[in-house]
C-alpha cells in the first residue's frame, strides 16, 4: 500500500537527507518518532511509518478515551554521535514545521532523545512535538500538564518517558518466556538506550539474568549476570556505556550479540540486524524485538521454522507510544504505578490473544498480530472515519 504523503528533504548545508512519512492519518492526525541514524533510507522509514499504523491500531480498546491515531515516521541520514547533528535536526523540524504542527506527533527514537526534541521544538514556536494532536483536545491545557508531570517522574535514576518502551519489551518477553515454560530464562540485549536499557533493567528485576548487552561500542557480558543497575548509571545520552567504571565483565565485539547463548534475545538498536545468514547463530528460544523491524522477513521464517517464536514489533516495542497517549487523552495518571499497571494489563491481554491464535493456527505471531491490528483498525474507522 503507498503512503500518504513522502518527504524527502536535502540539508542545504550538509547535504543530509531527512524523510517524513504520514502512512495513514486517523481524524487528520499520525503518530510515530524520528530517528537519527547514518544511512537511514525513505524505505526505512516508510517500512517504520506503517509498523506505527499497527501499533496504533493494536492497542485499540473502545473503553479508552484514547482513540488511536495514524501512523507516521521521520528519519535523518546523520550520525547522532556527529557534532553537526543537532544543527542538522533543527534545520529539518524547521523545514517540516507544518507537518508537525497540522498531523504529524513525533518525539524521540533511535539517536534522538526526547528532551532534545522537545528543546529544537520550543526553539522553533512549538510548545511541544505533539501539538497537533493538542488542537483536538478540549481539555488541551490540562492535557499538556499531565504529560509535563509524566515527563517529570524519574525512576531509579531514569525519566518514566524512557523508561516505558522497555518496560513493555521486558513483559511482552516475560508473558511469552511463561507461557513457553522458560525456567530461570537468561537475556541478550542488543542496544542499552531508551528502549534496550529499560528493557534490560525491567527482565533483570523480574529475576531474568541479563548476561550481556551491546551498545555501539561493543560487547558487555558476564554469563553469571550483568549488574544492570551499574551499566544504567555508565550511560551516557547516546545509550553509551562507560567501561571504565565496570567490573566482573568481559568487553568483546558489539556484532557477537548473536553467538551469545540465552532464552531471550532482544534486538533494541537498529532496523534489519538479524538476516538469513544470521539464523543459525542464534540459540535462544524467543526473539523479542524492542527495536522497529531488527529481523527481514526470511530471518523470520527460518526461525518460525525452527520453533522459535518472534514477538513482533509493533506488539513488544507498542507501550511508548500508547503510553504517551493514554496519559494526553487522561486514561492513566501521570504516574509511576499507573503507567506500570496499565501496561502490565495490556501486555498481557495482547500477548494472551495473539500467542493463542498462533497456538491454535501454527502461524507466526506477527501474522495474528497484524489480524487484530486489522479488526482494531476497522473498528476505528467505522467509528470515526479516516481522512486521507
Ligand atoms: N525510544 C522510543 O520511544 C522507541 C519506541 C519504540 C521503538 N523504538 C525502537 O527501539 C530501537 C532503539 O531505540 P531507542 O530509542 O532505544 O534508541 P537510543 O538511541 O536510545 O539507543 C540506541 C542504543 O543502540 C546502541 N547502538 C548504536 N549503534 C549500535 C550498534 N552498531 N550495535 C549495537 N548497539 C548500537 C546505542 O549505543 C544505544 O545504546 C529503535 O529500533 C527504535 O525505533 C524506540
Amino acid at each position: 500500500m503507498s503512503s500518504l504523503l513522502e518527504i524527502t528533504w536535502t540539508d542545504p548545508v550538509t547535504g543530509c537527507r531527512g524523510y517524513v512519512v504520514i502512512d495513514t492519518l486517523v481524524r487528520g492526525l499520525a503518530s510515530g518518532g524520528l530517528r537519527l541514524r547514518k544511512g537511514c533510507t525513505l524505505e526505512e522509514v516508510r517500512g517504520l511509518a506503517q509498523g506505527m499504523t499497527r501499533k496504533e491500531a493494536l492497542v485499540y480498546d473502545p473503553a479508552d478515551r484514547y482513540i488511536p491515531l495514524g501512523g507516521g515516521k521521520g528519519g535523518i541520514d546523520v550520525d547522532p554521535a556527529d557534532p553537526q547533528a543537532h544543527e542538522v535536526l533543527a534545520r529539518f523540524i524547521a523545514a517540516v514545521r507544518p507537518v508537525v504542527r497540522e498531523q504529524w506527533n513525533t518525539g524521540e527514537d533511535f539517536g534522538l532523545r526526547q528532551e532534545t526534541i522537545d528543546k529544537v521544538a520550543a526553539d522553533l514556536g512549538l510548545p511541544s512535538t505533539v501539538e497537533a494532536v493538542f488542537a483536538t483536545l478540549d481539555d488541551a491545557p490540562a492535557a499538556r500538564e499531565r504529560l509535563a508531570e509524566a515527563f517529570a517522574v524519574m525512576v531509579g535514576g531514569v525519566s518514566l518517558g524512557d523508561l516505558v518502551g522497555g518496560y513493555g519489551v521486558a513483559r511482552a518477553a516475560l508473558e511469552m518466556a511463561a507461557r513457553e515454560g522458560i525456567a530461570e530464562p537468561t537475556a541478550v540485549v542488543q542496544g542499552f538506550g531508551s528502549i534496550g536499557g529499560a528493557a534490560a533493567r525491567y527482565l533483570a528485576r523480574a529475576g531474568v539474568k541479563v548476561i550481556a548487552v551491546a551498545d555501539r561500542d561493543g560487547l558487555i557480558r558476564n554469563d553469571a549476570g550483568l549488574d544492570v543497575e551499574a551499566l544504567l548509571a555508565a550511560r551516557d545520552g547516546l545509550g553509551v556505556v562507560d567501561r571504565s567504571v565496570l567490573t566482573d565483565v568481559e568487553l568483546g565485539d558489539r556484532d557477537a550479540w548473536l553467538d551469545v547463548p540465552c532464552d531471550l534475545l532482544v534486538p533494541a538498536a537498529m532496523s534489519y540486524v538479524i538476516d538469513a545468514a544470521d539464523v543459525d547463530r542464534i540459540q535462544a528460544r524467543l526473539v523479542v524485538e524492542g527495536a522497529n523491524m531488527p529481523t527481514l522477513p526470511e530471518a523470520e521464517a527460518a526461525l518460525h521454522e525452527r520453533g522459535v517464536a518472534v514477538v513482533p514489533d509493533f506488539l513488544a516495542n507498542v507501550m511508548t507510544n500508547a503510553w504517551w497517549w493514554w496519559i494526553v487523552f487522561g486514561d492513566i495518571e501521570p504516574t509511576e504505578a499507573s503507567s506500570f499497571a496499565k501496561i502490565d494489563a495490556v501486555m498481557h491481554r495482547l500477548v494472551t490473544r495473539v500467542a493463542e491464535a498462533a497456538d491454535e493456527s501454527g502461524r507466526t505471531l506477527r501474522a495474528c498480530a497484524l489480524e487484530v491490528a486489522a479488526d482494531n483498525a476497522r473498528a476505528v474507522t467505522e467509528r470515526v472515519g479516516i481522512v486521507g
